[in-house]
């Protein structure tokens, strides 16, 4: 009889978490469904079981691994001094195809991240994933689940393919719907950083981040969220005049046109219609929206006053805005 064990690789869905769950804490691998590609997963608690990816593998040593999680809860077992705009990203992205890097948590192995003090995190967007982590009630180490150098898998069959016989259990998830791997983003620099472009774009991440390092070196700012819309604008024509000369060269009263301005500037104005917002900058920001809603209804033209000055900004912000300039 001959004793050399072959180890029968099992595909299954959900029917196998349970399984898989119990051979993960007990420090075998196993292959599961991600949304992005399929992973190579050991209890990231487990040094030696992450030993096992390596091998498996055949993956350089100093190559890190990114640790599954089935929910921002588990996030204090894996990271430490979390950003804020790492929960904040998490909450927009998650579970999904975005992976944070971070500084590491002790409980866990540093062998996932080889002479590194930091952690790459995410939480898949598949539910057999998810079930997978919940059950086992452990942070997942995964790269993706290929012999290193080869494709990336994105069904069951790619991974028996590499693994038949050096695994015992693949989750089979059917194709990956993302098909490429997630977005990695570094937070421990000064500018949050992206070390692999992914499934979330630049721009996706300028929604949340205020800027971007790409992974070219090029730094992306973001737009206040919504400074690309159309904002504050009356229903009629609405000009700024430089100073209370250039009001007074724009009115024009066939053109039934009113100015707006602060008390002393509405004074200078003669004869002319004209409404005052007050005389400082508080009363003009206060009173803004309802003069302008009124001027509207009885006007053709608004001519704004400018006001100069940080303590203008906000003012200045909207009338801008009014007048579509920015
Ligand atoms: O979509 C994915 O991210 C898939 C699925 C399975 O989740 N996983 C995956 O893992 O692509 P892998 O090992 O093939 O790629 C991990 C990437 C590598 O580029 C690695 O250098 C980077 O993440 N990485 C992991 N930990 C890191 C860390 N602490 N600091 C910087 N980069 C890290
Ligand atoms: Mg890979």
């Amino acid at each position: 009889m001959c004793d050399n064990f072959v180890m029968k690789t099992k595909i299954g869905g959900l029917e196998l978490v349970d399984e898989a769950a119990k051979l993960l804490k007990s420090g075998q691998l196993v292959a599961f469904a991600t949304e992005t590609v399929y992973g190579l997963g050991a209890n990231a608690l487990d040094g030696q079981a992450i030993k096992k990816i390596y091998e498996a593998k055949g993956r350089p040593s100093d190559n890190p691994l990114i640790v599954h999680i089935c929910d921002t809860n588990m996030l204090n077992m894996v990271a430490k001094d979390v950003p804020a705009i790492a929960k904040n990203l998490f909450m927009h992205f998650s579970p999904g195809p975005l992976t944070l890097v971070l500084k590491r948590n002790d409980k866990i192995s540093a062998c996932v991240a080889p002479n590194l003090d930091t952690v790459a995190v995410r939480i898949p967007n598949h539910p057999l994933a998810l079930e997978l982590i919940k059950k086992a009630t452990i942070p997942i180490a995964a790269p993706s689940a290929n012999i290193s150098g080869s494709l990336s898998p994105t069904t069951a069959q790619a991974v028996f393919e590499d693994f038949d016989g050096k695994i015992q259990l693949i989750l089979d998830g059917g194709t990956c719907e993302v098909g490429i791997e997630s977005t990695v983003l570094d937070l421990t620099t000064d500018i949050p950083t992206i070390l692999r472009p992914g499934r979330i774009k630049p721009k996706d991440l300028l929604a949340v981040l205020p800027k971007v390092l790409t992974q070219t070196g090029e730094l992306l700012h973001a737009k206040s969220p919504g400074t690309k819309y159309k904002h504050y604008a009356p229903k009629i024509k609405c000009q700024m005049a430089k100073d209370i000369k250039e009001a007074k060269s724009m009115y024009d009263d066939d053109k039934n046109a009113v100015i707006i301005g602060s008390s002393g500037f509405v004074a200078a104005c003669g004869k002319r219609n004209a409404i005052s917002l007050g005389d400082n900058i508080d009363d003009i920001e206060h009173n803004y929206f309802t003069t302008l809603r009124i001027a509207q209804e009885k006007f053709d033209l608004i001519i704004l006053e400018t006001f100069y000055g940080e303590e203008a900004a906000a003012i200045m912000d909207r009338m801008k805005k009014s007048c579509g300039k920015i």
